[in-house]
């Protein structure tokens, strides 16, 4: 076992980078001079226009530990799985499994266990065969490969099928042996790249479920691609956050879902979404509102009283829970009710705060609402946001 590190990890695909490196440094440079690898390369990416599919990307996933991968279509996810299984190069950077730079390492040398979104059974081959057969491949002797694989499967839940072919199989079973067949190598990291995005929503609850256990079972380092939220913050221990080939985050998926460092993980995170608006700032330093383009205002909690100024244009981030309506609001404006929804134990409510734009908050609250009701709302203070105008990045308050 082992633990898994990026550092400062590039993927370009296309022209390498050394191809364009040599053009540039050996158009620009004397014979002599040292090129300044750093600065060289970030001159050549801004001139030739070149987009990296994974951008500096430094993550350390400790020996044992359960990393979820999670992002928007594009961002960089099976890229970086890839460039750990030496599926693909490294542009530049470095990945190490345990304390072994791992960057030219042949893939069966890494003590990899891989299972990517295609099941990739081999047809003819039975479940049993299937699980062995990188095991056969190492040449390990029979006894062992007899042993590992029923050791596996049951683990698995496969041991019935252990005789089918994969074309007789489901979904969730096929997934199950692709699996497997990665667990029985006992590899030091286990990658998983969106395993179950095939299925439906039963089988995947299932499935989440059993990854989950086994993974409290064997403990092997494991990463999970997915860009299904529920099942990255379900099963794993911490959680990377991608955009555009760049890390965002990394931390616990209650550290990110309660602190999030940007707009883009605020919106990304979280399910109903949380509220983002571009609003205003009015008051005096004692009594700071948020002012919404309808002319409501809703006070600014005083953690932020040093950090916004009368004038000042925020992005403002509350989730629908942490908005409560409140009778004693002195101040704040009375806003009716555009939307209002019962959905038995929680109710809805959307509250328009400018042309078509809503804010909706969850309320537990028993009391009969309806359409046109006028409300008085302000937010729950440790739970709210603001992130500057431009930028997005989280402004702090006073903790
Ligand atoms: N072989 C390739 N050649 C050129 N560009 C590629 C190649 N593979 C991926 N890319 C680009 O690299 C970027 C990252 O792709 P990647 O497959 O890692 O995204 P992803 O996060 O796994 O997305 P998805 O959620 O859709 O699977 C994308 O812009 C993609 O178009
Ligand atoms: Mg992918």
């Amino acid at each position: 076992m082992a633990g898994l590190t990026f550092k400062n990890v590039f993927k370009q695909y296309g022209k390498s980078a050394a191809q364009v490196f040599d053009a540039d440094t050996t158009a620009n440079l004397g014979a002599d001079s040292k090129p300044d690898v750093d600065s060289t390369l970030r001159r050549v990416a801004s001139v030739h226009n070149i987009t990296y599919a994974v951008n500096d990307f430094s993550l350390n996933c400790a020996d044992g530990e359960f990393v979820g991968i999670l992002g928007p279509s594009g961002c960089g996810k099976t890229t970086s799985l890839r460039m750990v299984a030496g599926l693909e190069d490294v542009t530049k950077g470095q990945i190490l499994i345990g304390d072994r730079v791992v960057n030219d390492l042949h893939p069966k040398d890494r003590d990899i266990g891989l299972a990517f979104e295609d099941y990739a059974l081999y047809p003819p081959l039975n479940v049993f065969e299937n699980i062995a057969f990188n095991l056969r491949a190492k040449q390990l002797p029979e006894a062992e490969i007899q042993k590992r694989v029923k050791e596996i499967a049951p683990l698995m839940k496969v041991e019935e099928l252990l005789s089918h072919k994969p074309a007789g199989l489901s979904g969730g079973q096929k997934q199950r042996v692709n699996i497997a067949r990665a667990l029985v190598r006992r590899p030091s990291v286990l990658l998983l790249d969106e395993p179950l995005s095939h299925l439906d929503g039963k089988m995947r609850q299932i499935l989440r479920t059993e990854i989950k256990r086994i993974h409290t079972q064997i403990k092997c380092t494991t990463i999970l691609v997915t860009h299904d939220q529920l099942e990255a913050m379900s099963l794993a221990d911490k959680i990377a956050i991608m955009r555009d080939g760049r890390l965002q985050q990394f931390g616990t998926p209650l550290d990110v879902y309660d602190n999030p460092v940007n707009v883009f993980v605020a919106g990304f995170i979280g399910e109903p979404p949380m509220n983002l608006h571009k609003v205003g700032i009015a008051g005096s330093d004692k009594e700071k509102w948020f002012t919404f383009p309808k002319g409501i205002k809703i006070r600014v909690p005083s953690k932020y009283n040093d950090a916004v100024r009368e004038g000042d244009e925020v992005i403002l981030g509350v989730r629908p829970t942490d908005v409560l309506i409140t009778p004693d609001e002195s101040g704040a404006t009375t806003v009716p009710i555009a939307v209002f929804e019962n959905l038995g134990d929680e109710k809805r409510i959307s509250i328009e705060v400018g042309p078509e734009e809503y804010l909706t908050l969850i309320t537990e609250d028993e009391k009969r609402y309806k359409k046109g009701d006028p409300i008085k709302l302000s937010f729950r203070e440790t739970k709210t946001h603001i992130f500057h105008r431009t930028t997005g990045d989280r402004i702090r308050g006073k903790e």
